[in-house]
């Protein structure tokens, strides 16, 4: 088997979900140049950009370092077969991509189930690719109960890894109800950081290692955008960012990975 990819410990993860975005290949390759442009060049951050999966082969041959790579927004269990409209690992990985986004929150409200993010992220860490898992309640209760909920959801998303198989993942917290153009509410980076500290525990459970446990990067998404990056990354107690509908604007997105760049480490 080929060497597991790494993170990177100390620099900042900032990761751009295009989601079903752009419409032509020739705009994505104009947004990725523009992006890897400023990327290539920051020593404190790693840059990674999902783009849809048709544009995952001809990105590829843009890279140019470490500093902007290439993540899949999603990858199904099987390797190969009769399993029409999926996409493998293996395939993924001969692309060149590092990364695979699992679990998505869009993803799991069309039907896809803790078990199979958890079969995804196992067949996904048989080859030298990051799982980024996102996990997230959808709605909160006064009561606190939610955390219950999301605990039961990263328990079962990341059941029978071995600590070293969790020490490779990465985990977004991405709360539904602060995702995207229509979101319910504003999450704010205490209460980011009230959850990091519940995501630790869980991770430390399953690792029976509390050092282990402290090795998984963190990230949050949600809105997030020019105006609250750096609250995030300063206060918020990840090691990145989660990026949508602010990924689809070049400038914005480098603005952000220039904050980045700067938080403290
Ligand atoms: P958003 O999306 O930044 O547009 O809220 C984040 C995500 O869905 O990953």
């Amino acid at each position: 088997m080929q060497k597991p990819s790494k993170k990177s410990t100390s620099k900042k993860l900032i990761v751009a979900n295009w989601k079903m975005n752009p419409l032509k290949g020739s705009e994505a390759k104009k947004m990725f140049l523009g992006i890897s442009k400023i990327a290539n060049n920051l020593k404190n951050v790693e840059t990674v950009i999902c783009p849809p999966l048709v544009y995952l082969e001809s990105l590829g041959q843009l890279v140019e370092n470490r500093s902007c790579v290439l993540g899949a927004q999603d990858a199904f269990w099987e390797h190969s077969g009769a399993y029409t409209g999926q996409v493998s690992p293996d395939m993924v990985f001969n692309t060149k991509a590092r990364y695979v986004i699992v679990g998505h929150s869009e993803r799991r409200a069309m039907g896809e189930t803790d078990e199979m993010v958890n079969k995804k992220i196992k067949s996904i860490l048989q080859f030298p690719l990051i799982p980024i898992v996102c996990v997230g309640e959808n709605t909160r209760d006064e009561d606190g109960l939610y955390i219950k909920d999301l605990k039961i959801q990263i328990r079962r998303s990341l059941a029978g890894l071995t600590p070293f198989e969790l020490s490779r993942v990465v985990i977004a917290y991405e709360p539904v109800w602060a995702i995207g153009a229509k979101a319910k509410g504003v999450c704010t980076p205490a209460e980011c950081r009230e959850i990091v500290q519940v995501i630790q525990q869980v991770a430390a459970d399953l690792s029976e290692s509390a050092d282990h446990a402290r090795r998984i990067t963190i990230l949050y998404g949600g809105s997030v955008d020019i105006t609250n990056a750096e609250g995030f990354l300063e206060n918020g107690s990840v090691q990145g960012l989660l990026i949508g509908r602010a990924s689809l604007d070049p400038k914005a997105f480098t603005q952000i990975l220039k904050i980045a760049e700067k938080a403290s480490k």
